[in-house]
């Protein structure tokens, strides 16, 4: 069975939800405290083994691009005035893993996205990552999707159990809990209405795919919004493959929302050693 060494990363997304801060700044380069959103999850990929990247972009992603390639002006500079650890990171930014670019030509939904990485993707299994879900657990989120697939051989999605009142935000899906935390899916629905849903398993932007997806995407209609959805070819592909979804461990923050991205500041910021003490002390005296 071939190991999972490939990423894809969907960002052509317009983060709507996120104006007008993402008017002209792409939403994955918000930044949490210093790192902009899309290097929290590149560096879960690369935690979890993953060697090469593709995002998958549109219009106006351009400062994605460029942060992750080499700044030479900007080093030089730093270089220049013995800036040594401001340098180092920047550096550790340009080499962190092979990236990949493709454009998704059309917003044709999260389906047609992943139907852009087929090239890159060949015939491995392969990783998908969405840049909105940040989430801080003590092993990767993808790392346990692997241990997953790397005992089952199939499609991993990552879940978790959201209140039912927002339930109609996610890929829904129903099935068997074979082992702690590990479920054999048998239903999946995109975004259901609250009284359709048939469960409380929300499906979280981290999957594990095999190639057998592609050629489902390829012919898959469009569904819900009018988009080419992901949740419905896994729907189809389960009727001849086995789709598992995997209850990961860790605190999963929607950095795509306004409130969401505010928590993750806070958890975040509390753990920082720099700052994390002041920071906790300036909100105690800010509640009192
Ligand atoms: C996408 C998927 C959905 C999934 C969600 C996770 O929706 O279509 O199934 O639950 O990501 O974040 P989006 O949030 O892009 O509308």
């Amino acid at each position: 069975m071939k190991h999972v060494k490939k990423a894809v990363f969907p960002v052509a997304g317009l983060g709507t939800r996120f104006l007008p801060a993402t008017k002209a700044s792409p939403k994955e380069m918000l930044p949490l405290i210093d790192k902009p959103l899309v290097q929290y999850v590149v560096e879960e990929a690369m935690a979890s083994g993953i060697e090469q990247v593709l995002f998958v972009t549109g219009r106006g992603k351009h400062t994605l691009e460029d942060h992750f390639d080499v700044a030479f002006e900007l080093e030089a500079l730093l270089s220049g005035k013995g800036k040594d650890t401001e340098l180092c990171q920047v550096r550790e930014i340009s080499n962190m893993v092979r990236i990949f670019y493709v454009r998704q030509k059309q917003a044709l939904g999260l389906g047609h996205a992943i139907l852009c990485a087929k090239d890159f993707v060949g015939d491995e299994p392969f990783a998908v990552l969405l840049g909105d879900d940040i989430i801080d657990g003590e092993t990767p989120c993808l790392s346990q999707l692997m241990n997953v697939y790397n005992k089952y051989g199939s499609t991993v999605l990552g879940l978790e159990h959201v209140p039912m009142e927002n339930i109609s935000s996610y890929g829904c899906v129903s099935g068997e809990e074979i082992s702690d935390s590990v479920f054999k899916v048998t239903n999946l629905v995109e975004k259901p209405k609250k009284e359709d849903a048939p469960s409380d398993l929300a499906i979280i932007g981290r999957y594990i795919l095999t190639p057998d997806i592609f050629p489902i995407l390829a012919k898959q209609s469009p569904g819900k919004g009018g988009e080419i959805q992901l949740t419905d070819a896994i729907l189809e592909l389960s009727k001849t493959d086995a789709v598992y979804g995997c209850k990961f461990e860790g605190i999963r923050h929607d950095c795509g929302d306004k409130l969401g991205f505010l928590k993750a500041t806070v958890d975040i910021a509390l753990k920082r050693e720099e700052f994390g003490k002041d920071f906790e002390k300036y909100l105690r005296e800010r509640l009192t």
